[in-house]
Formats: structure tokens, sequence, C-alpha cells
């Protein structure tokens, strides 16, 4: 029996990748393995808001085990959005369609400290009600990862309003307002430290923390802005058996060092090999490029082939994408991928 009670005859090939102890394949899953690239999160999609979607329970779990049925991949992750925990703190958000959007995003430095405090079971009990039902419907055949947005990326769209390619004006507030910015970098950690402590205690196996827009900062800002806060919150919600995954996009693996993390989950620019030599004992996840899942199913497959035989043998790696699945992504590529994963042999021709 787990501590949330339910019962696991099996050990977990991911859970088990993510300490770096044997296992008998391979373990893959996908960031947004759930999405609009699937006809039947389209279907149920025409019927909900994109935030409706991830607010009712029945719903959002629906929505996790979509993918888990159609391609078996090794975890579920909750259906959710990193964004959610914004409207927690008192900044409104919607997804009108082109992308998030807040209504009252964060101006001067006097907006900081109008931030409500997090109650995480009394402000986002849909999410982890959603987890315990995503829970009893695994049945303990695969663990489920809860997530949330780290404090930079989470600052980035509190500042800046929307999404950005460079982040100009949320980076210009920290440098114009470094004291203002260190207290909102401590009250998004504090609000997702608690809410990633909630969806454990709802029962996720194992955590992910996105840092999806720390490659904007250069090498002094991340150790300023990016990495003590990541540090803080590995430390604050590590416990026995449940492991934290980092995946700090664009960030060369050299600057992840010390930040504590089971895992570092890495992008198509990095060599995975020499990051998991530069990263040890701690363990890598990634790095296939979206794109190739765009294109021709056997250059997809050769990529992944390239990967696999680069890695195989290596117990603490998952197989993963550098960033989210596409939504013009065709199924049966990302089926293709994941029983290549897990039907690896080396030296297998690629
Ligand atoms: O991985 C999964 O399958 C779980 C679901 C998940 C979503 N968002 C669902 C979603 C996860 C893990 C996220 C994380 C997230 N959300 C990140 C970090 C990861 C990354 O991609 O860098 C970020 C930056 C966001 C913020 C966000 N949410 C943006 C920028 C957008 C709009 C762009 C887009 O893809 O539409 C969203 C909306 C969103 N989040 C959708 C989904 C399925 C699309 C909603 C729709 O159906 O219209």
């Amino acid at each position: 029996m787990t501590a949330h009670g339910t019962s696991v005859t099996t050990s977990w090939p991911f859970i088990e990748a993510c300490f770096g102890r044997p296992h008998d394949r391979i373990p893959v899953w996908m960031m947004r393995q759930a999405g609009r690239f699937l006809p039947e999160y389209r279907a149920l999609r025409q019927k909900h808001s994109f935030l409706d979607m991830c607010l009712v329970p029945d719903v959002a779990a629906e929505i996790t085990l979509q993918p888990l049925r159609r391609f078996g991949m090794d975890a579920a992750i909750i259906f959710s959005d990193i964004l959610i925990l914004l409207p927690a703190l008192g900044l409104e958000v919607r997804f009108p369609g082109g992308g998030p959007e807040l209504t009252n995003p964060i101006q001067a430095a006097g907006d900081v400290d109008r931030l409500s405090e997090l109650v995480p079971e009394s402000a986002l009990p849909q999410v982890y009600e959603a987890i315990r039902q995503t829970v009893a419907r695994l049945e303990g055949e695969r663990p489920l990862i809860g997530f949330c947005g780290a404090p930079f990326t989470l600052a980035c769209y509190a500042i800046e309003g929307k999404g950005s390619k460079d982040w100009a004006y949320a980076k210009a507030f920290l440098y114009r307002e470094p004291a203002a910015a260190r207290r909102l970098l401590e009250r998004l950690a504090d609000a997702a430290i608690a809410h990633l402590n909630a969806q454990i205690a709802a029962g996720a196996a194992a955590v992910q923390i996105f840092d999806s827009w720390a490659g904007v900062l250069s090498r002094r800002d991340f150790e300023l802005f990016g990495k003590p806060y990541l540090a803080r919150m590995v430390a604050a919600v590590q416990k026995p058996g449940v492991p934290v995954i980092v995946f700090a996009r664009g960030v060369p693996p050299a600057w992840l060092d010390g930040i504590g993390a089971e895992l570092y989950s890495l992008d198509w620019r990095t060599d995975l090999a020499e990051a998991h030599e530069l990263l040890a004992p701690a363990g890598v996840q990634g790095n296939l490029d979206p794109a190739f899942l765009l294109g021709p199913r056997d250059r997809a497959l050769k990529e992944t082939g390239r990967i696999l035989e680069q890695m195989y043998g290596i117990d603490r790696f998952v197989f993963n994408l550098g960033h989210g699945v596409l939504p013009r992504t065709d199924p049966d590529t990302v089926k293709a991928v994941v029983d290549r994963v897990h039907e690896w042999t080396p030296g297998q021709s690629l």
C-alpha cells in the first residue's frame, strides 16, 4: 500500500527510472500528451471551455486518460495548466483561443503586495479531486504526474499579461524592481509549493516543475531569478518515493547543477548523453524535437532510435519530447514512437 491507500502490485518503470533503479523497459511519456492533436480531446473541447475542462474533475480525469488508452505511455500527467494557479492569487486568466490573457497583470511594485495567499484545498479543490479520480481510474496500472509552473515562468505571464517570445516587459520589471520581483517570485514559489504538495497528497506519484521560459535569462539572471526558486521548490516538495522533475527549457545543463531534482527534462538543443554525465547522479528526460512528429514517420522513428541508441543501458533516463506535442501531430506517429521506445533493443537498425 502506498501512503495514499492505493495498492500497487508492480513497480512502475517510470518511477524506477526517476530514481535510477533497474527496470525492464525504457519508460516514455510526452509533454502535452493530451490535447488538440487527439480527435477525442477535440470532441470534448466542442462541449467545454478549456478552463472547464481543467476544472470539472471527471472531464479532466477523462482527458488525462485519453492518451494512455491510445498509446500506452508509462505515466499519465494530470490535465490542467500552469496558469490555473494565477486566479487563485487574484490574477484573472482567460483563454480566448489565441493563447492565455490576463485582465489585471502586475505592472507596478505595489501590485505584488495585493496578491492573495494561496490556500490550495479551498482555491483549487477541483484539481485535487481530478487527481483522486484519475488515480482511482488508473487502478495502479500507471503512475500519475502532477505539475506546476516555476516561479520565473509564472512571473513572465503575471507581468507580461500574455504570451511573448522574448518576455522583454517581464524582464524589464525584474531589472527595474528587483526587490518587488523577488517578493513576487517568493509568493509564486510559496503558491506552487502548496499546489504541488496538495497534488501529491491527492495521489500524484511524481511532480514536474515547468520553467518553460527560463531560457530567456542570462546565466547571472538565471542565478538570481530562476535557480534559487527552483531549488527551494524542489527541497520543499521532495518526499521519499516521490520524484521531482525540473524542466528549465533552453537552459544549458551546466547551469542546473545544485537544484536537487531527481530528473532534468531537456530539450533537443542539449546532447542527452553529455547532460547525463554532467548532471549525474541525477537523471535526464527528453529530448525528441516535437517537430519530428510532424514529419514523415520513418524520420521520427530514426531520430527516436538515435536517442535510444545513445541512452540505452542508462537506468536514470525517461524518453520524452523536448517540448509539448504540437497540435497538428498525427496520433499514429505518436503511437509508432511510443512502440519503438518500448520495443527497443540495442543495435536495432536506425
Ligand atoms: O502535458 C499535458 O498533457 C498536460 C496538460 C498541460 C497543458 N498545459 C494543457 C493545455 C500542461 C502540462 C500545460 C503546461 C503549460 N501551460 C505550460 C508549460 C509547458 C510548455 O508548454 O511550455 C505553459 C507555458 C502553459 C501556458 C499555456 N496554456 C499556453 C501558452 C497556452 C496556449 C497555447 C496552446 O497550446 O494553446 C495554454 C493552453 C493549453 N494548455 C491548452 C492545453 C491542452 C490548449 C487549450 C485548448 O484546447 O484551446
